[in-house]
């Protein structure tokens, strides 16, 4: 095992002590979710579902037994999400993310809409002191590629199209490069407000509230 899968397995092991047995559970996407949906079925917590931010996720806690329940699903049944645990490509002192590089992007935003407490889980390499050298991730809509691509690069970013790749919505991944992000929350809604753009990877509107970094010193737990 590599020292950073070592590091993203110990970071989501940390967060199997945010998981409210019996309530329901938001489930992130990418290689640290997938080690703690694998940790969460070996340690058998019992939870009342999981509300899955990709078919990926959703696929791998079916493997497990582990009941998934659609979003909607779960809000008819009155109950709440306390928690949502999902990993991040950058992580900046306040909390804001960029999150999309495996293309989950829309999902997540939604599951961590609906959820209590975000518990972000990460290594440490992952921490910025700010955000945008991880290429932002945009999702959009299909016919609107030339549109967006057009005015990211008035922003002056650098879009390039995430070669055959199509998200479980059925669109487009925009990775856009060079961007300096100066004010996440101000910039998040400057690119939701682009025609076609159907999310982008900065999560500062809803923020982590709670991010678990592991490194070679164990795992931090911080809080803004
Ligand atoms: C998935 O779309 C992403 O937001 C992931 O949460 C993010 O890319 C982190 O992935 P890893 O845990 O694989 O580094």
């Amino acid at each position: 095992m590599s020292d950073s899968n070592d590091l993203k397995r110990t970071v989501a092991r940390a967060a199997l002590s945010h998981v409210i047995p019996g309530e329901l559970l938001g489930v992130g996407t990418g290689s640290t979710a997938n080690h703690f949906i694998d940790l969460l079925a070996a340690e058998s917590i019992s939870i009342a579902g999981a509300i899955a931010s990709s078919e990926a996720s959703a696929t791998r806690l079916r493997g497990h037994g582990i009941p998934v329940l659609t979003l909607d699903e779960a809000l008819a049944s009155g109950r709440r999400i306390p928690v949502y645990v999902d990993g991040a490509d950058e992580i900046d002192p306040g909390l804001n993310l960029i999150k999309g590089g495996g293309g989950a992007l829309t999902r997540e935003k939604i599951v961590a809409a609906a959820s209590d407490c975000f518990v972000c889980i990460a290594d440490e390499s992952k921490c910025v002191d700010s955000l945008g050298r991880f290429p932002l991730p945009v999702e959009i809509i299909p016919m609107a590629l030339g549109l967006v691509s057009r005015e990211l690069v008035r922003m002056g970013g650098i879009p390039a199209l995430r070669e055959g790749f199509i998200t479980d919505n059925g669109n487009f991944i925009l990775d856009v490069s060079g961007l300096h992000v100066f004010d996440p929350v101000a910039f998040e809604s400057e690119l939701d407000h682009l025609a076609g753009v159907v999310t982008n990877g900065l999560f500062a509107r809803r923020k982590a509230d709670i991010a678990l970094v592991s490194s070679a010193d164990g795992v931090r737990s911080l809080r803004v």
